[in-house]
């Protein structure tokens, strides 16, 4: 059987066809049967937007991979530095390569200090560090004046390294704002996910990472460094298609994830988790999610279709960190609710399963992060994987401006009427 698709247009007879690749076929034959005919597909369910190299999902299978890599074994193996180095350059890094990008990325993490003191210090006592965390990023690129250089490869190398080197600054100094507490300095002694923490939550001199703790850090940013074309990376790749600097792009993509039902969605199920309270009360809050009151957070997902890989690592992970901070209180509510929902038709017969989001709260919660701070844990690793697609974008010869065409459904031609008319 031949490996293409042949499209008939019924009013003239015109046909073409057209070959499929790897399930995909390029929606531009239709052009050749009438250039003003276009597919309506509302929020991309059938559109492949790009050809990418980087990471590959199969939703049915559970399958993640980062540049071929299971994400099982890059959780299990690798460090989110080296699995950074791996997504921004396609190929795990020698020894070598490996301890110039940690150092280079240790020796980028200060920010200026009029980001502190002039901007963050501007912001309402109790602003969501979420959206200080955006505005933040999207300032940060007006300290750059090579920002815009985005076609001159050791230009837009460098700006790759800066970002990934200070959102966790960036991170960690909104949220010791929203406590009021002193700023904590990047120490480049420290790994990339103990700096973090040592910068969330150092008082005084006597704080240390715990190793399990830190190492949960690294294991929940490599889980989240990428995944192809969600809702924020296309965010991404839609404003680079402008030619914007990365720093404006990744805060638009930032703001794409702050959304509930994308990156927010950790933090509603926590505060899911916070309102059923208690396992007695799972079976009531199940038929209310059936009955349409709200959907069942940190379930479902447009891809994974039978269960999504990221939430069985972290699964085990949360079971590690709460060896050493105890037990979170509401395990046993998520846990009571993911079995009631698993064996509930509503939710079998829709293939929903719990996600990346469903766990990664509670262990963020035992961390001791407030739920504020779930989505900007999510996006510090995951500007590693916007910044890569940026970067594939920008290489890409097929690409340009995105910009998709409607299906215009309003009045007709009508004649302005005067207000003392209407
Ligand atoms: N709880 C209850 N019902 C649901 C849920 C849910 N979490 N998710 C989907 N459904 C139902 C939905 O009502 C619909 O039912 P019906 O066919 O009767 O109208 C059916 O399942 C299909 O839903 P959909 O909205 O067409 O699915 P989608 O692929 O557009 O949405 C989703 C995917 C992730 C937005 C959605 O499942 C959802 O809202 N989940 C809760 C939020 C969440 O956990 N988001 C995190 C996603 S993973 C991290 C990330 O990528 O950011």
């Amino acid at each position: 059987m031949a490996d293409t698709i042949t499209i008939i247009d019924d009013r003239t007879g015109k046909k073409v066809t057209v070959p499929i690749t790897d399930g995909v076929f390029s929606s531009s034959a239709l052009r050749d049967l009438d250039p003003n005919l276009f597919m309506y597909d509302p929020a991309y369910l059938s559109t492949a937007s790009c050809a990418s190299s980087i990471t590959y999902l199969d939703g049915d299978a559970g399958i993640l991979r980062y540049r071929g890599y299971p994400i099982e074994q890059l959780a299990e193996k690798s460090t989110f530095l080296e699995v950074a180095y791996l997504l921004i350059n396609g190929q795990l890094p020698t020894a070598t390569e490996l301890s110039t990008w940690q150092l280079n990325v240790t020796h980028h993490t200060m920010i200026h200090e009029n980001m502190r003191k002039r901007f963050v210090d501007g912001f309402h006592y109790d602003a969501h560090p979420m959206g200080m965390f955006i505005s933040a990023i999207a300032a940060l690129g007006t300290f750059y004046d090579d920002a815009k250089d985005i076609f001159e490869k050791e230009s837009f190398d460098k700006q790759i390294l800066r970002l990934v080197a200070k959102v966790p600054t960036i991170a960690a100094m909104c949220y010791r704002f929203s406590q009021g507490l002193p700023f904590v300095s990047p120490n480049n002694a420290l790994s990339y996910g103990e700096n973090f923490l040592n910068m969330m939550f150092r008082i005084g001199d006597d704080y240390k990472v715990d190793p399990v703790l830190a190492r949960a850090m690294d294991v929940l940013f490599i889980l989240h460094a990428d995944h192809e074309q969600n809702c924020g990376t296309t965010a991404m790749r839609v404003v680079s298609s402008a030619n914007s600097d990365p720093y404006t792009a990744t805060a638009a993509a930032a703001a794409a994830l702050y959304g509930p039902l994308h990156g927010g969605a950790n933090e509603a199920v926590v505060r899911m988790l916070t309102e059923i309270g208690d396992v007695s009360r799972v079976p009531a809050f199940i038929e209310s999610v059936k009955d349409g009151h709200g959907r069942l957070m940190g379930f479902g997902h447009r891809v994974y279709k039978n269960f999504d890989p990221r939430a069985t690592i972290i699964k085990k992970t949360a079971y590690e960190v709460f060896e050493v901070t105890g037990m979170n209180p509401l395990l046993e509510v998520a846990v009571a609710l993911e079995k009631a929902a698993l064996s509930d038709d509503y939710f079998v017969s829709r293939k929903l399963y719990p996600n990346v989001d469903f766990y990664s709260g509670l262990i963020y919660q035992a961390l001791g992060f407030p739920v504020d701070m779930f989505t900007v844990l999510f996006a510090i690793p995951r500007t590693v994987g916007w910044l890569t697609h940026m970067q594939e974008l920008l290489a890409d010869k097929e690409q340009k401006i995105s910009r998709p065409r409607q299906w215009y459904t309003g009045v007709d031609e009508r004649a302005y009427t005067p207000i003392a008319k209407r």
